[in-house]
């Protein structure tokens, strides 16, 4: 309902009562918003009139605190006077309209279901002049409507397992059947979506697993690697869950690189609007970063632009458990493992000059030994580095799950590296891709002053040391700048660019300019890439 007061001069003021459809600027109002109108109680009515008047005089509405005054809360007829009630009634400022926001618990569900007023205050001023006199008619708009806010907070945990190095098939070992829930006895089958490649290393141990534990498994085969990586792979997995059947409680498992958990922590998203799944990476990207948070989605080429855009459909959704035996690790090659260390150097540049001590010390060794250096191993040097990361990563995650707050120090690298990855026919890996784009910012803080040559270097060193790419031919002044419009749009209206300020701290800033990334451009080619 609207009220709407026009106030010609300081002594007249008329009253029109509008629906919330109807013309503001008209005076004959419909009959049943007159009977409304009509309705208010008369010390109502006059508490509206009051407190458009008081606000008359040069004192906007939209600035009335967030303290709704008396008048506004006595036009509620469903709140209840007793002292109980009236203190669990909150205000607050709508931050987008202005409107005072009253809430009220409902009696049948006061901890979730809260009743509110809406009250909006506008105020427009016209000046007619007329031959011999300059006339300022000021309308005030008071808009009043009402309706249910629904409060409901979902607890997130999950565990994030190590597993004992290599035991993870080990028929001996539960943990991966625990994982897959209880079930009613005799209920003696599971579902998992396989990375195709896993298959091919492992396929034989997985299958012999769940046979010693006299459970039948249904295999649900998906390619890994990024071209992979879209909506036709999530339908895939829905088709095979149909098809299996799969319970509204009945965690799938998902065994595979972050490509896969990605699509597959969609499909859990989707199936039945959502069914528990645990991620079992086996790529060392998806040990200290894909299986750790709750995000998930695929690559998606839109329709109209033709244009395929990284990450751009899926959603959060945590998983009900994620098992990580670092064993996986060894059967990568060398190029995947560097593209794991990508990720990691990165946490370490914006979160721990522990961790990028460690890199620098041993990432050669561990990279060239696939991670099974016996020596670094038996010093606890592996493992350190792992749980570092996935520390670091849950410690930056777990507050900002849903990521409210934009400016993330664990989006660092993730602002070029978006379009290099998309770039038709670019080989590069998301983790590389991860590593030009870090090493490029890493150029952005030396030029504006935040970290000296010296750093820079040991940056550089150290990414060479893991064999990571620091440069690509498709980083161009065009991309660059693109890049920083993408994450205007992305990061909600500012570019929030994560800059190491020394190794281990880290900034978000928002104004970098096109010029600064020819001359970061520039100083880049100076390197022996
Ligand atoms: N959801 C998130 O929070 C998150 C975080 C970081 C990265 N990601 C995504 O993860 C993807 C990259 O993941 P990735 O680097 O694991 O790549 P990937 O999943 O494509 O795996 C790389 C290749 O290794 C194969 N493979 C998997 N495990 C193997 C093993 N143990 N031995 C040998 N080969 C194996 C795969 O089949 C694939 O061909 C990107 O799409 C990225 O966007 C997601
Ligand atoms: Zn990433």
């Amino acid at each position: 309902m609207t009220v709407k007061l026009i106030r010609k001069s300081s002594s007249t003021v008329d009253v029109a009562v509008k629906s919330p459809l109807g013309d503001a600027s008209s005076t004959e109002v419909p009959k049943s918003v007159a009977l409304i109108w009509e309705s208010l109680s008369p010390d109502v009515r006059a508490a509206l009139i009051a407190s458009e008047l008081n606000n008359s005089d040069g004192k906007t509405s939209a600035s009335t605190s967030s303290n709704t005054p008396d008048s506004l809360s006595d036009q509620n007829s469903s709140i209840s006077s007793s002292k109980e009630e009236a203190a669990s009634i909150t205000y607050e400022k709508c931050p987008v309209s202005g409107a005072q926001v009253m809430l009220t618990p409902v009696d049948r569900a006061p901890k979730n279901v809260f009743a509110f007023t809406k009250t909006h205050f506008t105020e427009k001023s016209e000046v007619t002049k007329t031959s011999n006199a300059t006339v300022t008619t000021t309308t005030k708009v008071v808009t009043t409507s009402r309706g249910w806010r629904n409060i409901f907070s979902l607890p997130i945990s999950y565990d994030v397992n190590m597993v004992a190095h290599g035991t993870l098939f080990d028929p001996m070992n539960s943990q991966l059947l625990d994982a897959t829930g209880v079930h009613p006895e005799g209920y003696n089958s599971r579902f998992a979506v396989v990375d195709v490649e896993v298959d091919r290393l492992y396929g034989d141990k997985i299958r012999s697993y769940f046979e010693a534990m006299g459970i039948d498994l249904r295999v649900c085969l998906v390619n890994g690697g990024e071209a992979d990586k879209r909506p036709q792979a999530v339908n895939y997995i829905l088709d095979q869950l149909c098809a299996y059947k799969l319970r509204r409680r009945e965690p799938f498992l998902a065994i595979g690189g972050g490509c896969v958990l990605d699509i597959a922590g969609m499909a859990a998203c989707l199936y039945r609007r959502g069914v528990p799944f645990v991620r079992v990476p086996t790529t060392l990207l998806a040990i200290v970063d894909a299986s750790v948070g709750v995000k998930n989605g695929v690559d998606y080429c839109c329709g109209v632009t033709d244009e395929t855009y990284k990450n751009r459909v899926g959603s959060f959704y945590a998983p009900s458990a994620c098992l990580l035996d670092p064993a996986f690790i060894a059967s990568q090659d060398r190029r995947n493992i560097s593209n794991g260390f990508g990720e990691i150097l990165k946490l370490a540049l914006v979160r721990s000059a522990d961790l990028f001590d460690l890199l620098e010390a041993h990432g050669k060794t561990l990279v060239e030994s696939r991670f099974e250096d016996a020596s670094l191993k038996q010093a606890g040097v592996s493992s350190r580095i792992i749980d570092l990361s996935i520390q670091i990563m849950l410690e930056e995650l777990g507050p900002n799950l849903w990521e409210s707050k934009l400016d993330r120090c664990v989006d660092y690298g993730h602002t070029f590296s978006k379009l290099l990855e998309m770039v038709p026919g670019a080989d590069i890996m998301h983790g590389e891709a991860v590593n030009v784009d870090g090493f490029f910012c890493v150029i952005i803080s030396y030029l504006r002053g935040y970290i000296d040559m010296d750093t820079v270097d040991r940056v550089f060193s150290c990414m060479k040391s893991l064999s990571l790419p620091t440069n690509s031919s498709d980083l161009n002044l065009e991309l660059a700048w693109q890049s920083c419009k993408d994450a205007i749009e992305h990061r909600h209206g500012e570019q929030r660019i994560p800059l190491i300020t020394e190794i281990g701290e880290s900034i978000c800033v928002s104004d970098i300019t096109e010029e600064e990334l020819r001359r970061a451009l520039e100083l880049m080619d100076q390197f022996d890439h």
